[in-house]
């Protein structure tokens, strides 16, 4: 699957843009010569921005919007781990001092912090994001708004030196350092050494993560405030923290056209386990269109999150599959 056709479908619009009221007139400020090359080749590159060391970006701003989201028991929106990667857990109304107690121990806990959809409470973030938009339409050129279901603003909080194991996303995604430093290692989603039409199948199945090929190089991206790197649907990548405590804001764009692409890979995931070889989305419309139309049979009515639209018709399969056995 070629990324570079990442734009073709449009059928969710977006809410038109809220009047701009921020201090910030511009978001993207720079992006070198040799890094604007990579742009309309829809690679990985590095770009400079104006939010280093923004002030609602601090960590007492952090704290105090993260009391916020627990005070309106918005518990979906803040995920957070102490003491190893593998034990992210969302937030609930037994964890308020748990969370609190990770943001205060942040220099020593060994923690991470994940706060998403944080322009739903706070105005400004969703002013930059429209700032964010209107400087990527002028960047590649073309529109975009039209063709994303929703944008996820995320804010990263996390320790000095914490690592995050090697995965892919579902967003285009583009992380912005706003505090410390980190160092980005992403990999060539094209290249299908690093990722085979299987690992795209098993991730949309939630499938244990992608495996790296260690033989394949990547590319480090070091940031630091005011520095930023874009990340390719499905490009896999790694993050080191630098020996401070880091803060980024994450805004990664949900596409039409990929949560398409994902039914595809849904159904190719099954037709693999038969024995067959399927063709990957993009290659056969009408393979492509019959794929959708059968997830979609069986995917919820209501679809209300980006969740419901990519993952409730395998979800209820897999029901359907546990009550076959259980009534076998
Ligand atoms: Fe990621």
């Amino acid at each position: 699957m070629s990324t570079a056709t990442q734009f073709e479908t449009n059928k969710i619009e977006r809410t038109a843009p809220a009047q701009k009221k921020s201090s910030v007139s511009k978001v993207i400020t720079d992006v070198a010569p040799d890094q604007l090359t990579r742009v309309p080749e829809m690679k990985s590159f590095k770009f400079s921005h104006s939010l280093g060391n923004f002030p609602a970006l601090s960590i007492p701003s952090v704290r105090k919007l993260t009391l916020r989201l627990l005070e309106e028991k918005r518990f979906d929106q803040v995920h957070y781990r102490k003491g190893g990667p593998n034990k992210t857990k969302n937030s609930d109304a037994d964890s308020v001092n748990d969370v609190l107690e990770t943001i205060d121990s942040l220099e020593t806990a060994g923690a991470w912090l994940r706060l998403t959809r944080v322009d739903e409470i706070n105005e400004e973030f969703g002013e930059i994001s429209e700032i964010f938009y209107d400087d990527l339409e002028r960047l590649y050129q073309r529109d975009i708004r039209s063709k994303v279901m929703k944008t996820f603003v995320t804010l990263f909080i996390s320790s000095p030196n914490e690592i995050t194991p090697y995965h892919i996303d579902h967003s285009w995604n583009f992380l912005l350092q706003i505090g410390g430093r980190k160092t980005v290692h992403l990999f060539d989603a094209d290249d299908p050494r690093v990722v085979r039409p299987q690992d795209r199948e098993g991730f949309y199945m939630k499938q244990p993560s992608i495996t790296q090929n260690h033989s394949v190089p990547g590319i480090p991206y070091d940031i630091a405030p005011g520095e930023a790197v874009h990340h390719p649907v499905h490009a896999p990548h790694w993050v080191q923290n630098g020996p401070e405590v880091s803060v980024s804001l994450s805004f990664g764009l949900c596409l039409h056209s990929m949560n398409d692409d994902a039914k595809v890979h849904q159904v190719n995931f099954m037709l693999r386990k038969m024995g067959f070889n399927p063709k990957a989305p993009r290659q056969s419309k009408w393979r492509d269109s019959v794929k959708k139309g059968a997830i979609n049979l069986i995917s919820d009515r209501k679809q209300n999150s980006f969740d419901d639209v990519v993952f409730s018709g395998v979800r209820r399969l897999h029901r359907v599959m546990k009550f076959a056995r259980l009534t076998k």
